[in-house]
């Protein structure tokens, strides 16, 4: 692959949203390298959809130590991207990654320790060849460790520079509520929540939306297309280089059932009265809300990365427009 030299418009057309309260701005659309960036894929393809990304204001990559496979893969992999392609462009990045899931033997590689939480970040560091990461996550409540211990490790990561700002996954609106004082009071707010979302998994409407404004914390939605299933991809049976379709890929034939499929036929009206793909509109659905600061996408190919960015020529939604979706998601089984 030639030099690469990023786009010099892309700025243009890309939208920066507050993260909560904090003074970060990230782009709407972020992108994720839990598939397609592991050791298992093509390092070709991988690289072109970070610059495809980048080329089009994204400047937002987010890891966690787990992401390949094999575990750390893909960080080793967006470290070698870093190297070669991105080395100028560091301070126009923002990257994240996380730890809470498996990642080594033994009592100390999983869960929410100080312990686990400080040797996993200085092996992502290691793996990525960064000196910080400017987000750091705890990616799971852990019930077995205090909170205030997570807390205090996610403080201490921020103080000692390793992170210049902290966050917090899959933590329900209680335990976000708790997390978010015990780091304000040790001076490092929480600055982001990521939690899935989308149209087939609406758990955060219930509390966890208000939690993050009622504390000022950024919302970032995982899985937006419900990993794919809304997309046009499965409306004609499970494509053979979809994720669906692969030994490794976290969403399972029989998670592409008939009812879903018919309600993705009917939202897809509706996306294409809107003039608008149905990937699109699921963006546009799940940005729709003043807490959600990025959706958070993954991709396989450029064209997906495309489509993506395009869902911001439409977040607008008439009335008429959210009743006739609703409608249709009622019958979803979350
Ligand atoms: N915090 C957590 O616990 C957690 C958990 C999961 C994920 N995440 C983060 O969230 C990121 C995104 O998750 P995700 O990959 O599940 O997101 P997603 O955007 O719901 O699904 C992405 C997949 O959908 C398909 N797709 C995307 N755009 C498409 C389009 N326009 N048309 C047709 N198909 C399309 C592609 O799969 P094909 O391979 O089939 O083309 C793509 O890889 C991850 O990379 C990770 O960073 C976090």
């Amino acid at each position: 692959m030639q030099f690469y030299s990023p786009r010099s418009n892309r700025y243009d057309a890309m939208k920066y949203n507050q993260c909560g309260q904090s003074g970060l701005k990230l782009p709407s659309i972020s992108l994720g390298l839990w598939h397609n960036f592991g050791g298992v894929d093509s390092f070709h393809n991988a690289r072109s959809l970070m610059h495809r990304a980048f080329d089009l204001g994204i400047t937002h990559f987010d890891l966690a130590n787990n992401y390949g496979p094999p575990p750390g893969s893909a960080e080793e992999n967006f470290g070698k991207f870093l190297n070669k392609d991105f080395s100028s462009y560091r301070d126009e990045l923002v990257i994240s990654t996380k730890a809470g899931y498996q990642m080594w033997q033994g009592p100390y590689g999983d869960w929410g320790s100080r312990k686990y939480l400080i040797s996993s970040l200085d092996q992502s560091l290691n793996r990525m060849g960064l000196e910080y990461v400017d987000i750091f996550y705890h990616h799971r409540p852990d019930p077995e460790t205090p909170l205030e211990e997570t807390m205090q490790a996610l403080d201490q990561i921020v103080r000692c520079g390793k992170a210049l700002y902290a966050g917090i996954s899959n933590y329900s609106p209680e335990l976000t509520l708790k997390a978010s004082k015990i780091l304000k009071s040790l001076g490092t707010p929480c600055l982001i929540h990521q939690a899935k979302y989308s149209m087939f998994n609406r758990w955060i409407e219930k509390g966890l939306l208000h939690a993050l404004k009622e504390e000022g914390i950024g919302g970032i939605a995982f899985s937006p297309l419900a990993q794919g299933l809304l997309t046009d991809k499965y409306l004609n049976g499970i494509p053979t280089d979809s994720r669906a379709a692969k030994p490794h890929g976290f969403l399972r034939p029989e998670e592409v059932t008939a009812d879903k499929i018919s309600q993705v036929k009917r939202l897809n009206t509706i996306a294409q009265q809107r003039g608008q793909s149905m990937a699109q509109m699921a963006l546009a659905w799940v940005l729709r809300h003043p807490e959600m600061t990025s959706v958070l996408i993954g991709a396989s190919r450029i064209s997906q990365i495309d489509d993506a960015v395009g869902a911001l020529n439409n977040i607008a939604f008439s009335s008429e427009e959210l009743k006739a979706i609703e409608n249709i998601l009622i019958e979803t089984v979350v």
